[in-house]
């Protein structure tokens, strides 16, 4: 005898993501998540937040979190993200992300956590010196997707784990607590052109806000003349562009296949059809025209960045609508979660 099969999440699909208020949006950041955050907003309900409960799990600047919160939600709108359509919010300004951790901190194991690369990175031989918040970054990160019972989250490649930590916590409450598909199992969205940009130094590591040397980003505020000066000076080799039909095309050119990689990503082509465009020529023609379509893009972003910044109370009454409207979704869900728990009603 079979067992019945057990009934799929049957709760509408829904997209969540996240980015942190640290400050120093780059590229990677505009074609590896507000891109996407964009082309999703008009097929799926997408709720996109500022995640300053995960900036203080690191040392940080009170004075200046409020800020850099609005500059991330001003980095979204400016890139596309129409706040009417998505839900564009600051995470501490719904409760249920700080409470539903908490009683996520009762469903996920130490072993679980313990086996989380990032923040094994993150903390490196200091560990006994970090933060309790940092070792338990991945459950509030559970818990931003889950008390929005959101289906699909758009990402980037280094937080595939974290997706995997949000699944089996969701499954073992839906388990422990026998309430079959009360939370669904999120999944990543990964793919996409844009989805690994790495250094403009070094082909083999991410772009990152963190790397000492400003030379290897492109801040999305960035002008035209530090943009063609960062890409003139960005690590090539001497050799042509490939033709796409070279099975070792990017063998041993990291550096190569990442600005191939941005120009696609930036011209909404695939690499390909970026090679078959530039194949046997150089550097020297391919580096300048990478620069300006760079700067096509991002001039008007960083534009519409600093006027949206400029009017700080109309930025905040657009995030204010955005909490309400997430808080309106999420306090449902976390009714049921008290229920389901057997915690006090309110
Ligand atoms: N950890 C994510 C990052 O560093 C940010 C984040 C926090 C997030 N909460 C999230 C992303 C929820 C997606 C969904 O990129």
């Amino acid at each position: 005898m079979s067992a019945a099969p057990t009934p799929a999440y049957a709760g509408p699909s829904r997209v969540f993501s996240g980015m942190q208020p640290t400050g120093g949006l780059h590229l990677g950041n505009y074609l590896g998540a507000l891109v996407k955050f964009v082309r999703l907003q008009d097929q799926h309900e997408c709720i996109y937040c500022v995640v300053d409960l995960h900036a203080i799990t690191i040392e940080h600047d009170p004075k200046l979190l409020q800020q850099q919160c609005r500059e991330v939600a001003a980095a979204y709108i400016a890139a596309g993200v129409d706040p009417k359509k998505a839900i564009v919010f600051v995470q501490s300004a719904v409760p249920a992300h700080a409470e539903l951790a908490w009683i996520f901190n009762c469903v996920a194991r130490m072993g679980w956590l313990e086996r989380m690369t990032q923040f094994k990175d993150k903390a490196g031989k200091n560990a006994e010196r970090m933060s309790v918040g940092l070792f338990d970054y991945p459950v509030l990160q559970a818990a931003d997707i889950l008390a929005y019972r959101a289906t699909h989250v758009p990402v980037g490649e280094d937080q595939k784990q974290h997706l995997e930590l949000s699944r089996d916590i969701a499954a073992r409450f839906n388990n422990d607590y026998n309430a079959p598909n009360f939370f669904p199992l999120p999944e990543p969205l990964i793919q996409g052109p844009g989805a690994r940009i790495m250094s403009l130094r070094d082909g083999t590591k991410k772009m990152s806000k963190s790397d000492p040397s400003d030379m290897s980003r492109i801040n999305l505020t960035d002008d035209a003349q530090t943009i063609a000066n960062k890409l003139k000076k960005a690590t090539t080799d001497s050799l042509p562009l490939p033709a796409p039909d070279d099975p070792k095309r990017f063998e041993n050119r990291p550096e190569v296949e990442n600005l191939v990689g941005i120009f696609a990503a930036l011209a909404a082509k695939s690499s390909d059809e970026i090679l078959q465009e530039w194949q046997g020529k150089g550097f020297g023609a391919f580096k300048p025209a990478l620069a300006e379509i760079a700067s096509q893009k991002l001039s008007p972003i960083a534009d519409e960045m600093s006027r949206l910044l400029s009017d700080a109370n109309a930025l905040d009454a657009i995030l204010a609508d955005g909490a309400a409207r997430a808080h309106a979704i999420s306090e449902p869900v976390m009714k049921d979660v008290r229920r389901i728990v057997g915690l006090w009603p309110r």
